[in-house]
Order: structure tokens, then C-alpha cells, then sequence
């Protein structure tokens, strides 16, 4: 006999003036906050948000992430942000069901393993480029580095050879359109948008941006056709994707897609890398595995300690501290009732500062996972289910290959002391200083 579900007001509820404390769970140490006494689940009640459940118990977790039929990623987003004035809403994120799966069979393979390794060339070429430009013996702001090896992978990896005469109007367009994405303008719009039930007041000089970037984009792609090119020697995302069943999609269509891929991998990968590399300055003892490994000659060794370090990085200090979906239906997880409307808050960090999952969980201990890979299940940096990040396999590569290419040539000095706080970015974690560190000549 099935049991009957609970219902919400009956579990543990958060009370308003409490509410400043959920920001508790989104930053480091997030385990001993006072909200972790409140249970696996509980409910907040934000004036003028939705219900939320928050909840770290792993089934509830696990049944939600795998359930795109009653919730929904993208119309959480289009409700608590901006996102869908940025990504536009017929992009991957905000579909479900089958449009959602066939798209994303479509956009996938230029992310999976089989074509990673045609990048790698390209991404060792880019730390060759800018690795001269970083003084050494000196405090940089790797945060700042990390920038500039995200947008010159992700210019060469998603458009390859674009030709001269576009590639710097690329380029400063992208740079703009970024830009007006950090405006305090677009913030306060962004920021109004809860308390607007979802609706994104219109922000024209974003608009301007984007159609910048897109006309651009577009220009590149009737190029490509007009030149016959069927893409067979090219490697690049935007080639793979011409000549495929995405040529179904409007150009215009394609080129939003492609915006989107720049922007959801753009930060995302920049803020990492800073994070790997405070990290590595704050623990010696990986820096000193990673130099016997380099000195040992041992690339297997190396890269094996190196994806390591990465994971154990993006467990601590995972970009998104939190991901979440709302039910677009009533519907019941794990016995739980969730009304339709209900916003479901996955708290990431959280479940990788558990002590059950994770023994010593404040450690950096790379050592975690060198027998055996992050499981999908509770190590969930990427989220996880139908809408886990399409460019996860892509930046664990990436971090792998550009760290190993920098620490070949370079050092980071240890730093002695407490490790660089985070701050908040936007919904993210951030190296508080930019990730501060010295490089020395190896
Ligand atoms: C360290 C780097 C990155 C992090 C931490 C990250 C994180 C995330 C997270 C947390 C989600 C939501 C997943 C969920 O709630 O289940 C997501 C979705 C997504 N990410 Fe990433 N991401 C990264 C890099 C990238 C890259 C390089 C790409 C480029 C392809 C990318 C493209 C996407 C897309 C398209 C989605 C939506 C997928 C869908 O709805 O099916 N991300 N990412």
C-alpha cells in the first residue's frame, strides 16, 4: 500500500526573519550553517518568490534532476532572472520533453569525448600565446588569466579560422555584448525580475549587443555556405554544426545557440580555472605530486593527478553553488507533494561539503579521485539529469589540458595563510582577491 505524500506545511519551515541565512548555504563552510539543524528538507517562503523546498536529501535530489516532464530548468530561470532575455528562450536550457532531447542530440557531439581531442592542439596553442604576458615573481590575478584563456579557447574551438575581416568585429562585438551583461543597468533589471513575477523589464542596449554578435555570426555562416565548404576539414563547433540537421534552424536561430554556448561556457570555465589555481597555492603538497609527476615524465601520472585536482577544486568551490527547478504540475517526489509553481533548490555545495559522501569533506584532497571518477550522483558541479551541462566532459578537458600545459613551464608559489575567501558573483562563487598568486620559472 502506498503511503500518502506529505505535504509542504508539514515540513520544517524557515522563518522570514531567517531568511538571510540560505545565503549561508551557498558559500564555503555552507555544512555548519545553522539551517543544516532544520533537516535534509525544509520550506522558505521569500515575499514575492514562489514556495521553495530546499532539500539535500539525495532521493529528492536524484528524482528531481531526472524528472524534466513535471519540472522545469528554463522556466525557473525565465522566473528568478534574466536568463531568457540573455539566452532567448527557444535555446536548450529552456525546452523539455522531447524538444529538449532532440535538440540536445543535435548540439552534443562537438562537447563529447570522440571530437575533444581535436581541440587540444588549439588550447595549448592559446597558453603558448598568452603565457609570456604573465609576469612571474610577482602577485597576479590569475582570475583575470583565466579570462583570457576562456574567450581565446572558445573563439578558436566554437569558430576556428573566421575570416580576417570578421574576426575582429568578433571579437569586439562579443567583448561588448559581455560587457553590457555586467552593466549595473542589465543588474538592477535582472535583479527586479522576482519581484516582477518573471517578467524582464526590456533593456534595449543589450538588445543592440546581442544583434551586433548575431549579425556577425550570421555573416560567418552565409560566408561558409556561399564558399560550398561541407565542413569535412574543419574542426570547429560552427562547422560541425553547419550541414547538419540544425541547418533546419533558421541562421538566425543558430546563431543564438552559438551566443549561448559562449556565454553559459565563457564565465563558468574563467572563474574555474582562478579557482584551480588558488588551490594549488593554497596546497603545496598538490603543487609538489603535480612537479614529481611533471618530473617523472609521466604524462599519464600527471594528467591522472591533474583531472584530480580539478575535481576536487569544482567539488569545494563549484561555480553554481546551487542549481534548483520548479514544478510545472503538481507532482510528488519521494514522496513529497510538490504543487505545481513550487521552486526546488538543490544546494551543490552542501551536499559536497557532506561528511556522509565526503569524509573530511573541507579537505582539498585530490587524492579522492584518483581511483575512481566523480559520481554523477552527489558530486554535481554539472548538475545532473537530462539538463546536466552540455559542456561538462569539454571543461574538465580543458582545465586538465590548459593546467598542464601552464605548470610545464611555470610554478605557483605556495602561499602560506588561510586560503582567498570566496565571494558572491552573480548566483556563483568567485576567488574573493581574483585569485591571487605568484608564477616562478620552472
Ligand atoms: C566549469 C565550467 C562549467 C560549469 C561549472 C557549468 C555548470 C552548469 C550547470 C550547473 C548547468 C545546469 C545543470 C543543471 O541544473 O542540471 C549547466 C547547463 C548548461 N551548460 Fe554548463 N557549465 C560549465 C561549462 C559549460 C561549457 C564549456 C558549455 C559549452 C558547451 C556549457 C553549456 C551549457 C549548456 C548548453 C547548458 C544547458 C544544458 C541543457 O539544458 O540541456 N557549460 N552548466
Amino acid at each position: 500500500m502506498s503511503q500518502t505524500p506529505i505535504k509542504l506545511r508539514h515540513l520544517p519551515h524557515l522563518r522570514t526573519r531567517r531568511l538571510a541565512q540560505l545565503g549561508g548555504l551557498i558559500r564555503p563552510g555552507a555544512h555548519s550553517s545553522p539551517l543544516v539543524a532544520l533537516g535534509k528538507r525544509f520550506v522558505a517562503d521569500p515575499p514575492g518568490f514562489p514556495t521553495m523546498l530546499i532539500t539535500h536529501e539525495m532521493n529528492d535530489v536524484r528524482e528531481v534532476f531526472t524528472n524534466n516532464e513535471d519540472f522545469s530548468i528554463g522556466q525557473l530561470m525565465a522566473r528568478l532572472s534574466s536568463h531568457d532575455m540573455v539566452f532567448g528562450k527557444e535555446t536548450l536550457i529552456f525546452l523539455e520533453g522531447d524538444d529538449h532531447r532532440r535538440e540536445r542530440k543535435l548540439y552534443s557531439p562537438p562537447f563529447q569525448n570522440k571530437a575533444l581531442k581535436s581541440y587540444e592542439e588549439l588550447m595549448i596553442e592559446v597558453v603558448e600565446r598568452e603565457l609570456p604576458k604573465w609576469p612571474v615573481g610577482e602577485p597576479i590575478e590569475f582570475l583575470t588569466v583565466g579570462y583570457d584563456l576562456a574567450i581565446g579557447v572558445l573563439l578558436g574551438v566554437v569558430f576556428g579560422d573566421v575570416a580576417p575581416s570578421r574576426r575582429g568585429r568578433l571579437e569586439n562585438a562579443v567583448s561588448a555584448w559581455f560587457h553590457e551583461i555586467e552593466s549595473r543597468g542589465f543588474l538592477a533589471v535582472t535583479l527586479a525580475t522576482p519581484f516582477l513575477g518573471g517578467f524582464t523589464p526590456p533593456y534595449p542596449p543589450l538588445g543592440r549587443a546581442q544583434a551586433k554578435v548575431d549579425e556577425v555570426i550570421i555573416e560567418e555562416i552565409t560566408a561558409r555556405r556561399a564558399a560550398g565548404e561541407d565542413g569535412a576539414d574543419r574542426k570547429d563547433v560552427l562547422a560541425r554544426y553547419i550541414n547538419t540537421d540544425l541547418d533546419q534552424h533558421d541562421d538566425a536561430g543558430l546563431a543564438r545557440s552559438m551566443r549561448g554556448i559562449l556565454l553559459g561556457a565563457y564565465e563558468t570555465t574563467a572563474i574555474t580555472l582562478g579557482w584551480i589555481a588558488t588551490m594549488l597555492a593554497a596546497h603545496p603538497e598538490a603543487m609538489a605530486e603535480l612537479d614529481a609527476a611533471i618530473e617523472s615524465g609521466d604524462e599519464a601520472r600527471l594528467d591522472a593527478y591533474l583531472d584530480a585536482v580539478v575535481a576536487e577544486t569544482m567539488r569545494l568551490r563549484p561555480v553554481s553553488p546551487f542549481t534548483g527547478r520548479i514544478a510545472v504540475r503538481d507532482t510528488v517526489i519521494n514522496g513529497v507533494e510538490i504543487p505545481e509553481g513550487t521552486i526546488v533548490i538543490v544546494p551543490i555545495l552542501l551536499i559536497h561539503e557532506s561528511e556522509e559522501i565526503y569524509p573530511d569533506p573541507l579537505a582539498f584532497r585530490p587524492e579522492r579521485f584518483l581511483d575512481r571518477k566523480p559520481d554523477g550522483h552527489n558530486w554535481l558541479t554539472f548538475g545532473a539529469g537530462p539538463h546536466r551541462c552540455l559542456g561538462a566532459q569539454f571543461a574538465l578537458a580543458e582545465a586538465r589540458i590548459l593546467f598542464r600545459a601552464i605548470i610545464e613551464k611555470r610554478r605557483i608559489d605556495p602561499i602560506p595563510g588561510p586560503m582567498e575567501p570566496a565571494r558572491k558573483y552573480h548566483t556563483g562563487l568567485s576567488p574573493a582577491y581574483n585569485a591571487r598568486i605568484t608564477l616562478r620559472h620552472r
